[in-house]
């Protein structure tokens, strides 16, 4: 399968900042083929993003939604807005998300739903605390992300699963390779038991948590790591570009 590299500037960079991004990006990645690179700007510059990347094959993505369609949301944006405006993925569940503004496992669950309906792909991601890592608590922590985040959803070819353990993610302290490939291969076996080897076998499991662009050969030399979500070394053009060329 192809692995999948994606950029989540969080709520990073501006019109002016992102285009020239863009603009020396390209040119770094014009010979990579056999990565598919997806940047998730903040809403604002989706608009923008989506005409700089025209004629290239980096792909759009936006960093979250609201699980319902339209209506008197105030300040929320909708799965079916984000198609509008050129996405093809989005970034659902990450822990920021998760601590900061109380989303739950089945809010998630509703917003992959309403993610799929409006034909969108879906990062997903999950991970444990360091508390929860201590205390051996990982893999149940894992199992039961996956498991409420996915409960009832039947097609799985438009998710990708991101494992960002929360204490990796902007702390410089990426997992090792084998910490990370231990979780992974956990997950690859739950989407087995859940679905079928078939499905699980084809889904992309990728890694999040102070990718840079000096640990990317070693994680992605891993088994069932599939690719990478890259917080703050996917705002500098060189940088990212460099995790897109292992
Ligand atoms: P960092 O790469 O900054 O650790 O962020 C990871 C992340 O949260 C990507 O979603």
């Amino acid at each position: 399968m192809k692995p999948l590299i994606a950029a989540n500037w969080k709520m990073n960079m501006d019109t002016k900042s992102s285009v020239s991004f863009i603009n020396s990006f390209k040119k770094y990645i014009k010979n990579i083929k056999n990565m598919e690179i997806v940047i998730c700007p903040p809403f604002t510059l989706l608009n923008k993003i989506n005409e700089a990347i025209k004629n290239t094959n980096i792909k759009l993505g936006a960093q979250n939604i609201h699980f319902e369609e339209k209506g008197a949301f105030t300040g929320e944006v909708s799965g079916l807005m984000l198609k509008d405006a050129g996405c093809e993925y989005v970034i659902l569940g990450h822990s920021e998300r998760r601590q900061y503004f109380n989303e739950t496992n089945s809010m998630i669950n509703r917003k992959i739903k309403s993610a799929l309906k409006n034909k969108l792909k879906v990062i997903l991601c999950i991970g444990e605390s360091l508390k929860q890592r201590n205390n051996n608590q990982t893999m149940k922590i894992i199992k039961n992300q996956l498991l409420n985040c996915l409960n009832n959803i039947k097609e799985m070819k438009n998710i990708v699963i991101a494992y960002e353990p929360i204490w990796a993610i902007g702390t410089g302290k990426n997992a090792t390779p084998s910490q990370a490939e231990e979780v992974h291969k956990f997950i690859r076996e739950l989407l087995s038991d859940i679905y079928n080897k078939n499905i699980s076998k084809n889904i992309r499991i990728i890694y999040g948590g102070s990718v840079k662009p000096n640990n990317i050969k070693e994680l992605m030399a891993m088994k069932n790591i599939n690719g990478a979500l890259v917080g703050n070394a996917s705002l500098d053009a060189k940088s990212f570009a460099k995790i897109c060329g292992v």
